[in-house]
């Protein structure tokens, strides 16, 4: 049975990627943000020194907001920052030690296509979801080698919280119903629909197994469609 920690683990992507680890009979640790604020250096120490040996960590904790470049405010850009990037690299900083010395351990990243691609009015997501990326890239580059692998996925909109708060913002900006709102964004990806949190969690799975070690410094993008 492997020990493995979910940050984001309430809901949406994290609740659904606890859920199938769970299924497999691993012990899952599903972090929210009330037991586990990311972005707080002590706090994120605390709780894995807590929980011991980890041996899958899921970077999942992220948050949404969108505005174009001219509007976007400086509170913006850290916070998207402070969760997308900051959040993971302490997190990945916290287990990446006890891994390295038993030669043994995956590191998945919750990305973005937005960590792939230029998307308009979001510079701030895009910009942490591209740090996110490249952190992930740093960290397969140090544990090549090693039974340690570092990998993100990389979905594109999927039916959560973020993007039904999405839908309501486009919504209340252009006039248009919830349902058209909802509908365009499903039409952004060759998919054409909205991802379920469960394909995503598939995903994860996929790179967390025991025999993708040879799967390292790689992103998934979960677009139905490899545009990117
Ligand atoms: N929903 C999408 O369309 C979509 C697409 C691509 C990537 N993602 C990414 O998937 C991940 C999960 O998002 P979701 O769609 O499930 O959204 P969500 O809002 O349902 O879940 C986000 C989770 O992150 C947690 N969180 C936020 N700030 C935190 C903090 N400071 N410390 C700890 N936890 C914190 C929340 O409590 C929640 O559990 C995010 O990284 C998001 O950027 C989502």
């Amino acid at each position: 049975m492997r020990r493995v920690v979910v940050t984001g683990g309430s809901r949406g992507i994290g609740a659904a990627v606890a859920e199938r680890f769970r299924a497999a009979g691993d012990e899952v640790i599903a972090l929210g943000r009330a037991d586990c604020d990311v972005t707080d250096e002590a706090a994120v120490d605390a709780v894995f020194t807590r929980i011991g040996p980890v041996d899958v960590l899921v970077n999942n904790a992220g948050i949404a907001s969108s505005a174009p470049l001219t509007k976007t405010t400086v509170q913006q850009w850290r916070d998207q920052q402070d969760v997308n990037a900051f959040g993971a690299f302490l997190c990945t900083r916290a287990v990446l030690a006890g891994m390295l010395e038993r030669d043994s351990g995956r590191i998945v990243f919750v990305a973005s296509t937005a960590g792939k691609v230029g998307q308009r009015y979001t510079a701030a997501y895009t910009a942490a979801k591209h740090a996110a990326v490249g952190l992930m890239r740093a960290v397969a580059a140090e544990v090549a080698g090693t039974g340690v692998t570092s990998n993100a996925v990389c979905p594109t909109f999927t039916r959560t919280d973020i993007v039904a708060e999405a839908t309501r913002v486009i919504s209340n900006r252009t006039g248009r119903s919830p349902a058209e709102a909802e509908a365009a964004l499903a039409g952004a990806s060759p998919l054409g629909r909205l991802l379920e949190p469960a394909e995503v969690a598939f995903a994860v799975s996929f790179f967390a197994a025991a025999g993708a070690g040879a799967i390292n410094g790689q992103s998934l993008v979960l677009d139905g469609g490899g545009v990117q």
